[in-house]
């Protein structure tokens, strides 16, 4: 390991904070990492990891010496000179993004400290400037995050790329930044502040739209007897359009997609822009998430008194994280319509169980499916691609799976008895929505 490097102060220990405390660590940093949750820094300070992100346990473990956690904030201004704020910026009820935790932190800082302010927290653009107004004498950086849950550990050690906004007068600051980042590779991309702003929620919000367009193409094949799978593959060839992002479901959700489109479409309606566009992209997933309750009265009629086994909650697979997931207002939907909801995910049980009352928590997906009239999947986790379908289809009082990640091969499924519908997916035998009677 490299020697000692120049100390890094992060403030926000959640995903973005303690990834990139525990990466600078293994770089070879010294990390003091400030959270305002006293429980939180007590079991980091313990040796217990407070998030499920593959990898993260390890890099915490073997960096321990390089890492400190504190709330106190002295402590962080003492130990480092860049200051990487990770704090949360949620939505407010406006819809716009909430600034307050960035505001506070703005607040404990003074000019003249000698400290550089490297925001990570994904703000809006203009924030940069509103905080070098009020912040005159300390410099400032716009660093945003990009890195995905799940694969986060691997996103920030090897980034396509890292963007660093600084403005005039600042770029020295710019520069011991791209430092740290050099030897992570990924391009380094150089700007002023409001384009690296508008960098991270214009990127989030293109993959929204991807999301939102292939979901509406699905929804189109289903009609006309299309395969969306078929389609995909052939539109992703076009190396204009790309691969990625071309696969459809039951609507995106997690902590920043959801948010940051409907910051940005805020903020544009705040300086005066009517982003038509991000209004659709946002009622496509909204009502994505809902076509599933319909595909299953589709099969079952009335969903009254209807057992629903739904196989994952997490956004997505390898994080426990709950915001925004599809799975909350799919349950709340199957309940609204008079369903009684049981549910397995491989990590993010504990934490659903607060957020998803109504619903009966199993230990694993077969004891999930017992006795369910159906089955949705809903977070494509791996295990469930090697579940023993025919014996769920044993235990089940229906074997009927609504597959909302086009996870699963349909041809095995419909072998071990399963009546299987994904999105947008042609399976041999069924007739298209557009041509039934
Ligand atoms: N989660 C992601 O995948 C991801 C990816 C890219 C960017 N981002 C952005 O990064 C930011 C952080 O996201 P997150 O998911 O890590 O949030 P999070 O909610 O997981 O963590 C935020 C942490 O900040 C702490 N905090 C709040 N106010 C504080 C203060 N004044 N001082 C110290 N700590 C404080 C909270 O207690 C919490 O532990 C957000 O702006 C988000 O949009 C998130």
């Amino acid at each position: 390991m490299s020697q000692e490097k120049e100390p890094i102060g992060v403030i926000g220990v959640g995903w973005v904070g303690l990834v990139t405390a525990a990466c600078f660590a293994e770089v070879g940093h010294r990390v003091v990492a400030r959270d305002i949750l006293p429980e939180k820094v007590e079991a980091l300070s313990r040796g217990e990891i407070t998030i499920h992100e593959p990898g993260l346990a390890e890099l915490l473990a073997r960096n321990a010496e390089r890492l400190t956690f504190t709330t106190d904030m002295g402590e962080l201004l003492e130990a480092a000179s860049l200051l990487f704020v990770c704090v949360d910026t949620p939505p407010t009820v406006s819809g716009d993004a909430d600034l307050s935790r960035v505001r506070s932190v703005v607040a404990e800082l003074s000019a003249g400290g000698g400290h550089t302010l490297v925001m990570k927290s994904t703000v809006p653009a203009g924030t940069g400037h509103s905080i070098r107004r009020d912040l005159p004498g300390v410099p400032y950086v716009s660093c945003p995050e990009f890195l995905k849950e799940g694969s986060a550990v691997e996103d920030f050690m090897h980034p396509d790329r890292v963007v660093i906004g600084a403005d005039a007068g600042d770029e020295a600051s710019g520069d011991a930044v791209a430092r740290l980042y050099e030897p992570l590779g990924g391009e380094i991309v150089r700007t002023d502040v409001a384009s690296a702003e508008m960098i991270k929620l214009a990127s989030n919000a293109f993959l929204a739209t991807k999301i939102s367009f292939v979901n509406e193409i699905a929804n189109v094949c289903e009609e006309v007897g299309a395969d969306v799978a078929e389609v995909a593959r052939g539109m992703g060839l076009d190396q204009r359009i790309g691969p990625a992002f071309l696969r459809p479901g039951i609507g995106y959700g997690g902590s920043c997609f959801p948010k940051d489109v409907s910051a940005l479409k805020m903020l544009a309606g705040n300086s005066g822009y009517h982003f038509q566009l991000l209004n659709a992209v946002i009622e496509v997933n909204e009502l994505q998430k809902r076509r599933v309750v319909g595909k299953l009265q589709k099969h079952l009629g009335s969903l009254l008194g209807k057992r629903v086994a739904l196989l994952g909650l997490a956004f997505k697979p390898h994080t426990d994280d709950m915001r925004e997931a599809s799975s909350l207002v799919l349950a709340a939907r199957l309940e609204g319509e008079g369903a009684e909801v049981a549910a397995y995910d491989p990590v993010a049980g504990d934490i659903a169980r607060g957020l998803l009352g109504g619903v009966e928590f199993r230990d694993s997906a077969l004891e999930a499916l017992d006795g369910a009239d159906a089955a949705i999947l809903v977070t494509e986790w791996p295990e469930f691609a090697e579940l023993d379908w025919a014996a769920a289809a044993e235990r089940m009082a229906r074997p009927l799976l609504i597959d909302g990640r086009n996870f699963l091969d349909p041809s095995l499924l419909k072998g071990a008895g399963f009546e299987y519908e994904g999105i947008g997916r042609v399976v041999e035998g069924s007739v298209p929505a557009g041509t039934a009677d």
